[in-house]
């Protein structure tokens, strides 16, 4: 085993091994087992079906695939379309307008719905208060995130600021008082309702979980428009696209430097990790690869008052102003910041913060540029 041939070949599978061990943006979870990993890549393939109107699509859609949006690098990474999404604020109350189409308002129509109704998009609702704008975000280790325990959050909810740091965050609740967590405003409790509302919501393609259509502004689809029985994706097909999204692994962060090092230090000197908590443990599970395993997840899953410049639509119980901590997973693939991608680099995006992170985004402005600089190619490494 001396000869120099064989130290290399034994270096390169120990270096290959090493590789394993990484994930990259799109990859699986490490430690899935055979049939699991089968099922991720089954399930990446409805992710990325192309649906049309002989398949299910709309009446009304915002596109024809989840793979669509979500694409950039890879499946389940970001995308560049934006949705529009509508919902009245009134007396601290917020309503989603489903009444009028709400909260998604749909940009695209199918050929037949075009031609009933002479309509290439759904109305905007007439009752809305505010318009938002969203960005397609990566969803990488969002099966990690759906398995934080709930009291992991509320551990960090902080709702009266007893600490008096200038930071509250409180949770988010859908309807029937259940801790939400997904979305850019918390709503959503669970990965499987989220991706089980998208079908329907995005791609107009009904399922077992939401065997409905949208209305077209709160009024019922013309007679003879969307033809397919519904569901129209079976449940396998849907527990496929689950599997893929919860086995989609959080990217390795990459390898720091002596600058990065550093960032990562003034990141949590300066009070940004107060929000972005750089490490959450999830929960039990029966899946091992998910189970008791700590992401670098850079959220705390909690709402924040981000300040009136940044604030478009309520949600649930969030107010206009209040928007979930946007995890940091894999944020080196993240080509533009901000619920609304207004913000081109991430130096810009910590400038928009307002609100409660405020003294944050205050003493990032005050530092020496070498330490902006540090803290930057800290995030880029994520
Ligand atoms: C038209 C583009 C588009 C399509 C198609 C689309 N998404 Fe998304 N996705 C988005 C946007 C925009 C958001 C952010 C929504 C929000 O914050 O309210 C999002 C958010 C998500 C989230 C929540 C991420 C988080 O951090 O909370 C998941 C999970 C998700 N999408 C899965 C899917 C699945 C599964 C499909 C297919 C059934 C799909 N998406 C189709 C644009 C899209
Ligand atoms: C009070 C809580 C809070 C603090 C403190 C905070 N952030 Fe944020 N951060 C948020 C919220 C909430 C968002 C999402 C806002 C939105 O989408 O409009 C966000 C978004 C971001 C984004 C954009 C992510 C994306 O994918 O678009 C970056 C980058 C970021 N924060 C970095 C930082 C840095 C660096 C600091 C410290 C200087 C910091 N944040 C301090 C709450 C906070």
């Amino acid at each position: 085993m001396s000869s120099p041939g064989a130290a290399a070949a034994l270096w390169l599978a120990a270096f290959a091994f090493a590789g394993c061990r990484v994930v990259k943006p799109g990859d699986p979870l490490l430690g899935l087992t055979r049939e699991q990993r089968d099922r991720f890549e089954r399930g990446r393939a409805v992710f990325d079906s192309v649906f049309t109107p002989e398949t299910g699509l709309g009446p009304l859609f915002n596109s024809t695939a989840c793979g669509e949006c979500h694409e950039d690098p890879k499946s389940g990474g970001t995308g560049d379309e934006v949705e529009v999404h509508a919902t009245a604020f009134r007396g601290g109350v917020c309503d989603p307008l489903v009444q009028e189409g709400g909260p998604v308002i749909q940009q695209h129509t199918t050929p037949a719905l075009k031609q009933a109704l002479g309509i290439d998009a759904e109305p905007f609702p007439p009752s809305a208060t505010a318009r938002a704008m969203r960005t397609t975000p990566v969803i990488f280790g969002r099966g990690l995130l759906d398995l934080v325990p709930d009291s992991v959050i509320l551990s960090y909810a902080d709702p009266d600021d007893k600490n008096h740091d200038g930071i509250s965050g409180r949770v988010n609740r859908n309807v029937d008082g259940r801790i939400g967590r997904f979305g850019r405003k918390a709503l959503v409790p669970t990965l499987r309702e989220f991706n089980d509302g998208a079908f329907v919501a995005e791609q107009g393609v009904t399922n077992p979980s939401v065997p409905t259509e949208e209305t077209i502004g709160g009024k019922p689809i013309p007679g003879g428009v969307d033809p397919v029985a519904d569901p129209e994706i079976n449940q396998d097909q849907l527990d496929l696209t689950n599997d893929f999204v919860r086995f989609l692994g959080a990217p390795t962060p990459e390898r720091l430097g002596g600058e990065g090092r550093r960032g990562r230090e003034i990141f949590s000197r300066i009070g940004c990790a107060a929000c972005h908590v750089p490490m959450l443990r999830t929960g039990a599970s029966p899946v091992a690869a998910l189970r008791s395993k700590d992401v670098a997840a850079y959220t705390d899953l909690l709402l924040h008052d981000m300040g009136p410049d940044l604030a478009d639509i309520c949600l649930g119980l969030a107010t206009p102003a209040e928007f979930r901590t946007e995890p940091l997973i894999g944020l080196r693939s993240v080509k533009t910041f901000l619920h609304d991608g207004r913000a081109a680099t991430p130096e810009q995006a910590i400038q928009d913060h307002g609100g409660e992170a405020a003294g944050a985004r205050d003493r990032f402005q005050a530092l020496p540029p070498a330490e902006r600089q540090a803290l930057i190619a800290f995030l880029k490494s994520l």
